[in-house]
């Protein structure tokens, strides 16, 4: 796989997926596969499919035997809770059909979609075993629900990495719009073992990522 697909990928999105995120998504990504951390690999909250598209690309290269399952309601955001600070109910609403046209512009077939609120999809459509995370919901409910049901099926040492995750002490360049899903991620691992940690970039990137004890 040439990295240079990454520069293409940032190019045509530039809200939702500049370098820096693809960059560190392709790090955690490949870390994993290259482990043979067992499962498969899935995105909550997918939108339009342009990080999709690298994680195919990085499993197709690494471990084409693994699956990747995609999840989004296709209505946009929910209604933002009392911890949501930006956007509003409906917000980056995009259709199948335009995940689709994405996966077809790089020719690859479309994987498993999951179209739904993650509350509804996620109790009995996600894979048994996951070694690969990205959780993209921007939302406080969003994230917390995305956790409760992905963190038990994580194989030990899987990676998932959380979009919006901000923490000005550690990354003081991050981009600090949305606070649902750092709550979110501080209330689920108070009572867990692991941590989460920062990745940082050069411009305002809020990524935190964990991997799953032994
Ligand atoms: C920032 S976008 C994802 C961008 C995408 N990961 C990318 O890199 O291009 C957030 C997505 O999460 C979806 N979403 C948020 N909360 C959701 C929920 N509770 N159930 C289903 N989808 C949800 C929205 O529909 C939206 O498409």
């Amino acid at each position: 796989m040439h990295n240079d697909v990454i520069l293409r990928l940032a190019a045509d999105n530039v809200e939702m997926g500049d370098v820096d995120r693809l960059v560190n998504i392709y790090w955690a990504l490949s870390s994993v596969l290259v482990q043979q951390v067992p499962g498969d690999v899935i995105e909550a909250g997918c939108n339009e499919g342009r990080t999709s598209v690298l994680l195919q690309q990085v499993i197709n290269h690494f471990a084409p035997d693994r699956s990747l399952h995609l999840y989004d309601s296709f209505e946009g955001l929910p209604e933002p809770s009392e911890h949501d600070t930006f956007l509003h109910r409906g917000a980056l609403a995009v259709t199948v059909d335009d995940l689709r046209r994405t996966f077809e512009q790089w020719h690859l077939p479309l994987p498993q979609t999951h179209q739904g609120w993650f509350d509804q999809t996620m109790p009995d459509q996600l894979p048994d075993r996951i070694c690969f995370g990205y959780l993209d919901a921007d939302y406080y409910e969003s994230t917390l629900v995305s956790l409760e049901h992905i963190y038990p099926r994580m194989s030990p040492d899987a990676i998932l990495v959380i979009d919006d995750y901000c923490d000005l002490t550690r990354n003081p360049h991050a981009f600090s719009g949305f606070a649902g899903p750092k709550r979110a991620c501080d209330e689920f691992f108070a009572d867990k073992p692991e941590e989460i940690s920062v990745l940082v970039g050069v411009k305002d990137l809020a990524f935190g990522y964990f991997r799953k004890g032994r």
